[in-house]
Order: structure tokens, then C-alpha cells, then sequence
């Protein structure tokens, strides 16, 4: 591989985490000596990687592998492969939800790789570029020449990550630094694929963490994202609120924030810390998802309305010119009225500087997935478009 150097493309889809992945990613590959590209065309490789939240994530997907595929040249090589022949990977939580179902929908695609196994990505490219270098594995009897002659790979085991993939000491931008805490969750909302695609909660060790900035902040970086699906569930040695008082401490760093919150995790003691640590931003991405009572319980969030609104209110006390966001879903099975007009009340009462309003979208493997999807797509919207515009009068105001 190292006689000449060959190129990469990442596509980066859905959350902060996989923001964080792709860079854990690129500086793996960056390691091995390959290059990184801002152009599909021109790339060796490209790597989708992708997001399981929504069904309208995975559709931006599909299509998009679709037209990676359609602008490759016809044509044949010894090897089978067509001769300007890009290696596709799909990576992420899509390639963990289909696994190796996805080279029946895509037949270019190359590999699988979930989100469990992305140290194996360096490894698995240089299989099939030698592959290639060699002319491709002979095809097999009955089996299309095309198909057969391209080798398929797949990771999807899961399992916990190295800790060495995590010090690359690779980050995208030179000044703020994502910073993984722990992968995965163990909540299981009922509407949530997380647990499914990340596996359930794995702490990082806080040393390792502490050491990820340390050097970070040796090389100049002084801003830092701490991230997680449930920040505040975090616990190895020592919690999450403790975990912020020692990152506190870090000389050189200069303000740090974490996302995302549980409310059934977050208490007072959490938004003391925060008062306290100096550096820690004042910002609090706390999901309500619901404000009625009887959805919180089926969508399995542990916590009422009123618990909800007592976090809010002492937030807003302990914490000064504290900032607030949330994200709520319109439309979960069984969503009635009155359920949608609590969540619309919840909003105005509490006016967060930020929501993101997302419609209900079924996912494999849920269990809200076995209630049906019985509110119909127009009433979704409508609901979606009510909140929206209502957060949007609160946050012009706010301004
Ligand atoms: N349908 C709609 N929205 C969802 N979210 C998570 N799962 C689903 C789903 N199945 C939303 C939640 C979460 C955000 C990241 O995406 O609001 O907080
Ligand atoms: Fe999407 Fe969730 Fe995976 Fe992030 S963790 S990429 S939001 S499914």
C-alpha cells in the first residue's frame, strides 16, 4: 500500500458520535499512510458512515450508495472488478442493523463494518486491495462472475473498542476536540435502535479519558465535546460529576461540555458541578422526548412530567445564564391529542432555547416497533410542524 498512496473519502451521517467516529477512523488510516480526499470521484475508497436513528437517515443512505455505484464505470478487469473500481465500506450503525444483508440492496458494496469494530477498517481495506493486486479470488462454480470475483467482508461481532483507537491523536478541527466517555446505552427507550446498533453502556476508564485530553490539550487543543448517548450514566471509578471535576483541572484546556443527558440521571448535584467547574459550558441538552405522562411511560423513560419540570426549574436556579435544548418526538404509537397538546404545552411552559422536533420512525428490533405506526404520516407532520413553529417564536425570543 505504501508505494502509492491511495485515497479516502468518509461520508459522515447522523450524530456527534459518528462525527467523532470518522475521525477515529481517519486517523487510523492516516497511520497506515493513506490519504484523505474532499471528492467521492476521485477516491480509492469511500466509506459511508452511516445512521439507524430514523427510517429518513438510512433513506439519505441508500441513495446516496445508489449514485456512488451508478458513477462508476461499466466494464470488465481480470479481476472482475470494473478497472476505475472504487472500494466501498459501509460503516456504522446501518452496517450493524443489516450486517451482511446490505450487499443484497447494494451489490457494490465492498465491506460492513459496525460500530463495534471500527479498528478493523485499516485491515480489512488492505485485504481488499491485495485482493485486487492479485486478480481477485476465481469464480465459483454457478455463481455470476461478477459478484463472486469481488470479495465481501463483514465485521459486525461488536464487542468493546481498544482503548488505542481512541489516541490516534487525530482530531478534524485544531482547536475543539470530541471526546468519547462511554459507547453504546443500556436504556432501551422503546423507540430507540441505539442499544441494538452501539451495544449496550461501556464505560471508558477515566484515566484513559483523562489521558485522551491531556494530550490533546498538549497539542493545542482547547476545547472539548464530551460525548455519549447518556453522558450522566457514566461510572467506572469515580461518576460523571466527579469525571467533570478532575477534566476541570486539565491545564491548558479552556471550556469543555458533554452531550447527552438523561433526566432520569440528571439531579441537582449535577447542576452544582456545573455552577462550579468553571470551565464546563452552561448548556444542557436534556431530551424530554414526551410531556405526557402516559407516552414517557410507554416510550420507557423512567421519568414523569412534573420530574421534568422540577430538573428544568432547578437547573434555571442553580445554574446562571444556564442554556437549555431538548428533543421531542410527535407521533409515537398511540400518540392522541391530548398526549401531542402536553408536549405542546411542555414546550411553551418551559421555552428551551433549542428544540429538535423529530417524527416517530419505527426501527428493527424496537420494542415500540410492535405497536404498529398508527399515526397517520399528515398528522405527523401537522404535530411536527405545530411544535416547530411555536420553538421557533420561543428561540427568535430568546435571541
Ligand atoms: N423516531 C423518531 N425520533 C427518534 N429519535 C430516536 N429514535 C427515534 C425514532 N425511532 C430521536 C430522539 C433522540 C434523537 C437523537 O432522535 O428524540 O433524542
Ligand atoms: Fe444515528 Fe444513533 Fe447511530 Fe448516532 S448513535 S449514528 S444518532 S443511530
Amino acid at each position: 500500500m505504501k508505494e502509492d498512496k491511495k485515497k479516502v473519502f468518509i461520508k459522515n451521517f447522523g450524530c456527534q458520535m459518528n462525527v467523532r467516529d470518522s475521525e477515529v477512523i481517519c486517523g487510523l488510516l492516516k497511520n497506515e499512510g493513506y490519504e484523505f480526499t474532499e471528492e467521492a470521484n476521485t477516491a480509492d475508497i469511500v466509506l459511508f458512515n452511516t445512521c439507524s436513528v430514523r427510517q429518513h437517515a438510512e433513506d439519505k443512505v441508500w441513495s446516496e450508495i445508489g449514485r456512488i455505484a451508478k458513477s462508476r464505470k461499466r466494464g470488465e478487469s481480470p479481476s472482475g472488478r470494473v478497472p476505475d473500481k472504487k472500494i466501498i465500506g459501509v460503516i456504522g450503525c446501518m452496517a450493524q442493523n443489516y450486517k451482511e444483508s446490505i450487499f443484497e440492496r447494494a451489490a457494490n458494496v465492498d465491506f460492513v463494518v459496525g460500530p463495534s469494530d471500527i479498528q478493523k477498517i485499516p485491515a480489512i481495506i488492505n485485504t481488499l486491495l491485495e485482493t485486487e493486486k492479485k486478480g481477485g479470488e476465481s469464480p465459483k462454480q454457478g455463481e455470476s462472475p461478477r459478484f463472486s470475483n469481488e470479495r465481501k467482508i463483514w465485521e459486525t461481532d461488536g464487542g468493546i473498542r481498544p482503548e488505542e483507537i481512541y489516541h490516534t491523536g487525530f482530531y478534524e478541527d485544531k482547536e475543539h476536540a470530541y471526546v468519547v466517555i462511554s459507547e453504546g446505552c443500556s436504556n432501551f427507550c422503546s423507540y430507540c435502535v441505539v442499544p441494538y446498533v452501539r451495544g449496550e453502556l461501556h464505560n471508558r476508564n477515566y484515566k484513559d479519558i483523562l489521558k485522551e485530553i491531556e494530550e490533546a490539550a498538549d497539542a493545542g487543543i482547547t476545547k472539548i465535546t464530551l460525548l455519549g448517548q447518556n453522558v450522566n450514566a457514566y461510572s467506572s471509578q469515580v461518576n460523571f460529576i466527579e469525571l467533570l471535576k478532575l477534566i476541570n483541572d486539565i491545564k491548558g484546556l479552556k471550556e469543555f461540555s458533554f452531550i447527552t443527558s438523561h433526566p432520569k440521571d440528571t439531579s441537582s448535584d449535577l447542576f452544582k458541578a456545573m455552577a462550579d467547574s468553571e470551565k464546563l459550558k452552561k448548556y444542557l441538552h436534556l431530551p424530554v422526548q414526551s410531556g405526557s405522562d402516559r407516552i414517557l411511560k410507554l416510550m420507557n423513560r423512567g421519568y414523569t412530567r412534573n420530574f421534568y419540570l422540577d430538573l428544568v426549574k432547578n437547573y434555571r436556579t442553580i445554574v446562571k445564564s444556564a442554556v437549555l435544548t431538548t428533543d421531542i418526538i410527535v407521533g409515537f404509537p398511540s400518540e392522541k391529542e391530548e398526549d401531542f397538546q402536553d408536549s405542546y404545552d411542555l414546550v411553551k411552559e418551559i421555552q428551551f432555547n433549542a428544540a429538535f422536533i423529530f417524527k416517530y420512525s419505527p426501527r428493527p428490533n424496537t420494542q415500540a416497533a410492535n405497536s404498529g405506526d398508527d399515526v397517520a404520516r399528515e398528522e405527523k407532520e401537522r404535530r411536527h410542524g405545530l411544535i416547530l413553529e411555536l420553538q421557533k417564536k420561543i428561540s427568535k425570543n430568546k435571541k
